[in-house]
């Protein structure tokens, strides 16, 4: 099998990770939950809302597809869960075993998220808790959350997703958060860091907005255990 230089995968997958993994991915005190709305966009086949929404959390969630029925969904998930996996064998050596074993333990979590999260999303529909939008415009007023999680689209489809979309997608993000927005990883699928990381911190610095690069206890992909803090100033 010949090795690659990045994960090789043809599209934005459609899957998410568990509550416990986001807690971990973006350094999250549980208590920094209680305090208010939170944003996660996008989120994918994530079970990070249907999870916080069973523990009393007040959590929104977005994603480009949620216009999809939750059968297209399932079938979406386990087709892309299907196709990153296919292509993971040739990409293993940008990975490093520390906080999962194996990949058959990483696949069981993916499939058990869009599980929880398949059996969440026509109710949470419902109640307005799954909104499709399509970054980088979102459809709520300035500050409506306290905290905004973004993880797995932005700097880690960055040989996909241009420079402009960025900066556009991460001043939304800051315009609808009163006190925090978290973005993880701030690697490409090559496991190597954002090529732009710096134009992007002075282009929001010029903005009002506060960049900090904060450590946290996740890594998958070899080095990527930074998520990036944004605050207005
Ligand atoms: C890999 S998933 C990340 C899910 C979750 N945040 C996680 O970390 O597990 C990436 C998601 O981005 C969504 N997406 C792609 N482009 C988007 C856009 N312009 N606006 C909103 N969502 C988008 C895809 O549909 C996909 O569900």
């Amino acid at each position: 099998m010949k090795e690659r230089d990045q994960l090789n995968i043809d599209r934005i997958a459609f899957l998410g990770r568990t509550y416990a993994e986001y807690m971990d991915m973006i350094g999250l005190d549980e208590s920094l939950l209680r305090n208010g709305r939170i944003l996660d966009c996008p989120a994918g086949a994530s079970s990070f809302a249907a999870e916080a929404h069973q523990m009393g959390l007040d959590v929104t969630a977005c994603d480009i597809l949620y216009n999809l029925t939750v059968d297209e969904l399932l079938e979406k998930g386990k087709e892309d869960i299907g196709h990153v996996f296919e292509k993971f064998d040739e990409a293993e050596h940008l990975y490093v075993w520390k906080y999962y074993k194996n990949k058959d333990e990483v696949m069981a979590l993916r499939n058990k998220a869009l599980e929880i999260f398949a059996d969440d999303f026509s109710k949470g529909l419902k109640e307005k808790r799954y909104i499709h939008t399509e970054l980088p415009h979102l459809p709520f007023p300035d500050k409506t959350f306290s905290l905004v999680l973004s993880s797995h689209l932005l700097f880690l489809y960055g040989d996909r997703l241009d420079f402009d979309f960025h900066i556009a997608c991460l001043k939304e993000l800051v315009r609808v958060a009163s006190k925090a927005v978290g973005i993880f990883p701030l690697t490409g699928l090559d496991a190597k860091p954002y090529p732009h990381l710096n134009e992007i911190s002075s282009s929001l610095d010029s903005d009002g907005i506060k960049v900090e690069i904060v450590k946290v206890p996740f890594e998958f992909q070899r080095g990527a255990n930074e998520m990036m803090k944004l605050s207005r100033k």
